[in-house]
């Protein structure tokens, strides 16, 4: 489980996140919501800890995420897998060695270098960008994808990392709607089959409603709202949204979320 404990992170007087507490329960799909500015980057960068909190402390499995240091903390940055809106693939190189990368916190620093991944990881690698329908692209340079396709091949890099907690920052908000249903159903994937934890930044309340079990709502970096998504009211939204909520909550409708129909799972992956 993680746990978030008076979490608060300022940047010279402005608090980006103020006093947060929660609790994630293990195989959950929590989305974290709220309008831009409201402080969910931030929050999702301290759980990772590529940001650090000012306050507060983050426990996860009962170790004190916030008081770790060198290999116990590139331990934790690759149990706690991030997603980033626009990708961060090394664009000149190939696809499998973009999902290759998330084994590295697992091979010495020489291997790496050489480029020597061992046959296990790149079966691991291939098996991980089947799941998505990747797998022909594997030997294409990343920046040659579309940005739907990139989206898939970071999620698999995510995977391999065997993370226990996917930490999404907004990653389908470059992304058309048919892509932006096809990553959030491998999000869903992920969370579903292999009980991964997932944690997701979104900007739009619909396709939280229809993919998270549970919202976190932030405005001004507090939490302001922690519940499963029925119980978020319009009246709830609009606040939450302020002027927004109109655009936000009266969108395009959001395709069914369709990670049930998803192919079965290869066994490597899991492993
Ligand atoms: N590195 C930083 N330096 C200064 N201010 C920052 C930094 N990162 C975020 N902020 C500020 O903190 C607030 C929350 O930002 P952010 O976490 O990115 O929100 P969100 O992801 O919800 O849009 C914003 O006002 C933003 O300008
Ligand atoms: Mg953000």
């Amino acid at each position: 489980m993680l746990v978030v404990e008076g979490l608060t992170c300022r940047f010279g007087t402005k608090a980006a996140v103020d006093n947060a507490s929660f609790s994630v329960q293990p195989g959950s799909f929590v989305g974290v919501i709220g309008r831009s500015g409201a402080g969910k980057s931030t929050l999702l960068r301290m759980v990772n800890r590529l940001a650090d909190p000012t306050e507060g402390r983050i426990f996860f499995e009962g170790v004190d995420v916030t008081a770790l240091r060198g290999k116990a903390l590139r331990q934790w940055r690759a149990r706690s897998a991030m997603i980033f809106q626009q990708f961060n693939l090394v664009g000149r190189l190939d696809v499998l060695t973009n999902v290759l990368m998330g084994r590295l916190a697992e091979i010495p620093a020489w291997r790496s270098l050489t480029q020597l991944w061992p046959d296990q990881d790149k079966a691991l690698a291939m098996s991980a960008l089947e799941q998505f329908d990747m797998g022909q692209f594997a030997a294409q340079r990343a920046d040659q994808l579309s940005g739907g396709q990139q989206q898939r091949v970071a999620i698999a890099r995510a995977l391999v990392q065997e993370p226990d907690i996917i930490l999404a920052d907004e990653p389908i908000a470059s992304l058309d709607p048919r892509n932006t249903k096809i990553v959030m159903d491998a999000l869903l994937r992920i969370n579903k089959h292999f009980g991964i934890t997932v944690l997701c930044n979104l900007h739009s309340l619909d396709l939280a409603r229809s993919y998270c079990d549970r919202l976190i709502g932030m405005a001004a970096g507090r939490v302001v709202f922690d519940g499963q998504p029925s119980m978020l009211t319009d009246h709830i939204a609009r606040e939450l949204y302020d002027l927004e909520a109109n655009d936000v909550i009266g969108g395009a409708p959001m395709p069914a979320p369709d990670a049930a129909t998803a192919p079965a799972l290869g066994s490597a992956a899991a492993a």
